[in-house]
């Protein structure tokens, strides 16, 4: 049987396997599959933790909306105290929807447009996390045509290896995020002499899916030796923003705790008595989600066994895009489980359409299984490639259950696209 220890809200019951206090058979039955579904009690228990564990000094927790800008879900999280971290006008405008606090807000990302910086700036967001020097130029143009100030923090790359897949490794020098370390100093008097510019923070962020602690404590000595050099030149740093990345389990890896993570940390901030943030993506949402998919068909070849779902890398990217590993579970145990090693895949027509290779299930076509580990990035990512309509969202709470997004409709595929011109009438009418 699985290991369900990362997933204290799933267990199985009577070989039917719940989430909270909730059948995820029946949750097939009302909804339908694909289906994506959180807990509720899994995601405010992730978001306690981190809380917690940094209680003794001021902290904002800023919840990277990246990992899964469903509306409930941040207003949840609003709920619960959070902040958010932002990478476009489009995520700040969800936050704002879902009642987020806009003083709780930091925006990152390399690209920020005029025009998403004009709305910030407006919105009065907290801080932005600038990424080049272009970009300070360019916030603090915006700031004095609105005749407002900006408050800024300079996303710096520590340069520190953080052990985890390339693409998700970010803080190391020839990255494309954030700023050299051996120019922050500079970029720093520049900012100071700019009038529509509040030096605020300093902030780093080195990758994502981090399970070694060592990374970040370099990470934070780095940025600690710039905050020293600053106060030297007159400039005060009120808040420090270390990032997101705190992995979690997805197969047998051992995240970081979060008690380790804070006691690392705290013991090298008696310097610095300012504000600390984090922007946790997926340790929030991460393992507080799973994917429920239904077998179609089973079909052999000479060295596969396929079990093909009505899930697709439409709906879960990572395995295709990064060869991810998610654990795949049967929702309901047979009672002669002879079992077999299954290929799982979806209809895309894609070879590289696979959600887990070489996995051992005892599976039948319209058995369910669950994909787990698959709420960061996973609806998040998902598209409509091959015309696939994106899948529901069901939030669970103890033995209640809400419809949180509803799966697309052919019409919500085909509303932005335009039809009413012809540039061949003749053929058209022929
Ligand atoms: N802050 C910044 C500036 C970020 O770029 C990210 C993630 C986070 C926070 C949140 O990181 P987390 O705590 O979730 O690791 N699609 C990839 C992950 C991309 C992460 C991008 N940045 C995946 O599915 O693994």
């Amino acid at each position: 049987m699985a290991n369900l220890t990362p997933f204290p809200e799933l267990s199985y019951r009577q070989q039917e396997l719940y989430i909270e206090d909730v059948s995820l058979s029946d949750l097939a039955q009302v909804y339908g599959t694909p289906l994506y579904v959180y807990s509720y009690s899994a995601l405010s228990k992730a978001y306690r933790e981190f809380s917690a564990a940094f209680a003794s000094r001021d902290t904002m927790i800023c919840y990277a909306v990246k990992a899964n800008g469903n509306l409930s879900l941040l207003r949840e999280l609003a709920i619960l105290g959070a902040g958010f971290d932002i990478v476009s006008a489009g995520e700040l405008k969800r936050v704002l929807n879902a009642g987020g606090d806009p003083q709780k807000v930091v925006f990152s990302g390399v690209g920020k447009s005029k025009e998403e910086i004009i709305f910030a700036l407006k919105a009065n967001i907290f801080c932005f996390n600038i990424e080049s020097e272009a970009e300070l130029y360019r916030i603090h143009e915006c700031a004095s045509e609105l005749n407002m100030h900006a408050n800024v923090s300079f996303r710096v790359n520590p340069d520190v290896d953080p052990k985890t897949h390339p693409y998700i490794s970010t803080g190391l020098k020839n990255s494309k995020f954030g700023v050299p370390f051996d120019t922050a100093i500079d970029l720093y008097t520049k900012a100071s002499q700019l009038d529509h510019i509040l030096i605020k923070g300093i902030d780093c962020h080195i990758g994502s899916q981090i399970t070694d602690l060592n990374p970040f404590i370099e990470a934070l000595e780095r940025i600690l030796e710039l905050i020293d050099e600053l106060k030297r030149l007159g400039i005060t740093i009120s808040h420090l923003d270390l990032g997101g990345g705190l992995g979690i389990t997805y197969k047998d890896e051992t995240p970081i705790s979060l008690t380790a993570y804070a006691e690392a940390l705290l013991s090298r901030l008696h310097g610095f008595s300012g504000k600390l943030i984090f922007e946790p993506g997926r340790r929030i949402i991460g393992n507080s989600g799973l994917l429920l998919t239904k077998i179609e068909f089973l079909k052999h070849s000479p060295e596969h066994q396929f079990a093909i779902v009505d899930a697709a890398m439409n709906d879960l990217v990572r395995p295709s895009l990064y060869d991810a590993w998610h654990e795949i579970i049967e929702v309901k145990h047979h009672s002669n489980p002879a079992s077999y090693q299954f290929d799982v895949v979806g209809p895309v027509c894609e070879t590289g359409d696979i959600l887990g290779s070489r996995r051992q299930l005892s599976a039948e076509p319209g058995d369910l299984l669950a994909i787990l580990s698959t709420g960061a990035y996973g609806a998040a990512m998902s598209s409509n490639y091959n015309a696939r309509s994106r899948a529901s969202e069901v939030l669970v709470y103890k033995d209640q259950h809400y419809l949180i997004s509803q799966r697309e409709s052919f019409d919500d595929l085909i509303q932005r696209e335009l039809t009413d011109f012809l540039t061949q009438p003749a053929l058209s009418k022929s």
